[in-house]
């Protein structure tokens, strides 16, 4: 069986004023009132695979998660981590519930944070990345590049293997603008984070490459409790070195593949990419909630409560929140993460 594994982390800094530390991006409705993590569990339901997502969260977030998720109709299972140490010791969480729901488990690791509109394409390509981690491998989805973007991973493919998937020859995270472009121009593909891998070749890789990460988490597992239904994940997990399964994993094994993906992806990393996938008007103007705009061109307007309205500009974000508004130009709005350090620096 399939196990699907959500990863719910991450800060809420790239989506300010709207996400915040207890409420990430994945969780920030966006496209219709949804949020990213209640179309990531739609999309893997009508993939057909039955097995129940386990969720790994943080305490902070649990109720937020359990209630999109009864809003998107899709039952769930909660793994609360004590604190947050990046994507590792979370799948290698994952990777053991999964064998212990079933020793031949494939786990199927997927972020919370993506936008995919096409539910079958991505069916399609879950089912080829199944087919191929079954030989043992661990499968990273690649995506073909659609712009020099710095906020993603690269992946250099190699030979094609027997199960249609490709070795992976390097990785290469987050480059510059420039090495991107370079990159792209030498057919590299961009790294999804999803992954795809039997649960005990999983196991073997963590056991090989990070051996602290496994103890620790085994010992953190060992300690866990029941709170509320959920598992809570004991102290012990803060042991585990801090670091992604792209860095910790996929980088030293020999046994990291790509399946390319042909679906349209983003990991909306800001507000323009938020605008990018909204519906707009004839001029490029896209609002959410109480906005007017008036002689304004490609611009998003967004309001949580009070009316918002735009007069005669141009290629700017306004997002309006109870408590903070943010407005800036539509193409520096990847900068708001430096805002939100600067505002964290002054407390
Ligand atoms: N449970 C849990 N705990 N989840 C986490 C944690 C954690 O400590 N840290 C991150 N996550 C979740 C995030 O919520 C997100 O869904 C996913 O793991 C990836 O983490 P990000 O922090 O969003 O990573 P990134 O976007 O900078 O980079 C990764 O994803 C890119 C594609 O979106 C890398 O894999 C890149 O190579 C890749 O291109
Ligand atoms: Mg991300």
């Amino acid at each position: 069986a399939v196990v699907p594994v959500i990863l719910c982390g991450g800060s809420g800094t790239r989506l300010w004023p709207v996400s915040r530390r207890d409420f990430a991006k994945q969780h920030v409705p966006i496209l219709g009132g949804e949020s990213p993590f209640q179309r990531t569990l739609q999309r893997i339901a009508a993939t057909g695979l039955v097995g129940t997502p386990i969720v790994i969260t943080s305490v902070g977030e649990r109720f937020l998660a359990a209630d999109q998720a009864a809003k998107a109709g899709v039952p769930i299972e909660i793994v609360l981590e004590p604190e947050r140490r990046d994507t590792l010791p979370a799948i290698a969480v994952a990777a053991e519930l999964a064998a212990r729901r079933d020793p031949e488990a494939m786990a199927l690791i997927l972020p919370s944070d993506h936008l995919i509109p096409d539910f079958d394409a991505f069916a399609r390509t879950v089912h080829a990345a199944a087919a191929a981690a079954a030989q043992g491998d661990l499968v990273t989805f690649g995506l073909t590049p659609t712009k020099p973007a710095t906020s993603y991973g690269y992946i250099r493919p190699g030979a094609l293997n027997g199960s249609g998937s490709r070795h992976i020859e390097a990785f290469e995270e987050k480059p510059t603008a420039e090495r991107a472009a370079a990159l792209i121009a030498e057919g590299c593909l961009w790294n999804s984070g999803m992954f795809c891998f039997q649960a005990k070749a999983g196991i073997k890789a963590i056991e090989t490459y990070a051996p602290e990460t496994a103890k620790a988490v085994a010992r953190a597992l060992a300690q866990g409790e029941d709170d509320l239904g959920a598992l809570r994940i004991g102290p012990a997990f803060a042991d585990a070195p801090k670091i992604s399964f792209d860095y910790g994993i996929m980088e030293k094994t020999d046994r990291a593949v790509v399946v390319e993906a042909d679906f349209e992806w983003s990991d909306i990393g800001d507000w323009r990419e938020i605008w990018e996938q909204s519906a707009k008007d004839e001029s490029g103007v896209a609002l959410e909630g109480e906005a007017v705009a008036l002689d304004v061109r490609n611009s998003y307007l967004r309001s949580d409560g009070r009316l918002v309205c735009a007069l005669g500009v141009e290629n700017i974000a306004v997002v309006d929140t109870p408590d903070a508004v943010l407005v800036a130009p539509l193409d520096r709005t990847q900068e708001v993460k430096d805002l939100v350090g600067k505002l964290a620096a002054q407390g």
